[in-house]
């Protein structure tokens, strides 16, 4: 998909370079502009520009229903799940303990395989996310050393870690790991007021991820219907690879890690639905 922004329609607000997970809108003297390489084609540019002035292939992102109020209960269903978001922007206020037990809820509620109901949830709230953030960020910094050289990098290369491979892209991430060790920025989880880790047993249940995957997803919804925003972060998932280190934060060692995401009221207003590929229908 090539995403591209009218210069004529755009104030250049840069509302759109800060909400852009992969930072490849650069704010220009008159207007930004999209450099398609490195970009996830998220659509976040086009949710939140005000004056809707990104196109995808030359079209526009669907609309919102003008009227949320007169929705149908399946419309307003498909609103809810449709309009569900990975935001990374958050106010600062802390979830209330009301909405924290409803999120909760949604997560005990869901399905899982046999009914064992066997999922967990750690919660991190505050400062507890920023020591959560340190210590990932620790783990990190030992791969991210190794792509500041160039055998380092190309070893990335041979691993499939392409993004990683860039010289820009790798240092930078470096340094923002860095300054998270000194709480001045979160790459990982965004300043996030809250951070969920969901477990399952690592013995005797087969469907543990899928059941985590499910009780999250529900108890993102549930956020999002709250005006809560959420997002899974795959990345510390993938940091926390040792037991050593899931035990470090909490995670008892006969359990393994399901699903990371984070939770706080959303900073971020969106306007629009994403462009999304279709699937190849098998009939
Ligand atoms: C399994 C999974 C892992 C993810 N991990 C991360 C992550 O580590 N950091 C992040 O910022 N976003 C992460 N995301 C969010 C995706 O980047 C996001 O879903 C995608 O860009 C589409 O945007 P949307 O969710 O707002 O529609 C993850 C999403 C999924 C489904």
């Amino acid at each position: 998909m090539q995403f591209t922004i009218i210069p004529e329609t755009c104030t250049n607000c840069g509302i759109c370079s800060t909400e852009c997970p992969s930072k490849t809108i650069r704010k220009e003297e008159n207007a930004a502009r999209i450099i398609n390489e490195g970009c996830i084609e998220c659509s976040h540019c086009g949710m939140v520009c005000p004056v809707n002035a990104v196109r995808v292939d030359g079209s526009e992102l669907p609309a919102y229903p003008a009227d949320l109020k007169s929705l149908t209960k399946e419309e307003a269903a498909d609103h809810l799940i449709q309009s569900k978001r990975s935001v990374r922007s958050y106010k600062k206020a802390p979830l209330t303990n009301e909405d924290l037990k409803a999120i909760i809820l949604a997560g005990e509620k869901s399905a899982t395989a046999t009914n064992s109901q066997h999922c967990d949830a750690l919660i991190f709230q505050g400062g507890e996310v920023a020591a959560l953030a340190s210590s990932i960020a620790r783990i990190l910094l030992k791969f991210t050393r190794i792509g500041l050289n160039p055998a380092g990098r190309a070893l990335m290369k041979l691993a499939g870690l392409k993004r990683y491979a860039d010289k820009e892209v790798v240092t930078g991430f470096h340094r923002l790991l860095q300054k998270t060790l000194e709480g001045k920025a979160d790459p990982l989880f965004y300043q996030a007021p809250a951070v969920v880790i969901l477990t399952y047993p690592k013995k005797g249940k087969r469907f543990g991820l899928t059941d985590c995957g499910i009780a999250g997803e529900n108890m993102m919804l549930a956020a999002h219907s709250r005006n809560i925003g959420s997002c899974m972060i795959g990345f510390a998932q993938v940091a926390l690879f040792s037991r050593k280190q899931r035990s470090r934060i909490g995670i008892p060692k006969d359990r393994q890690i399901g699903l990371i995401f984070t939770l706080g009221y959303s900073d971020s207003r969106y306007y629009r639905y994403p462009a999304r590929k279709n699937w190849s229908h098998i009939i």
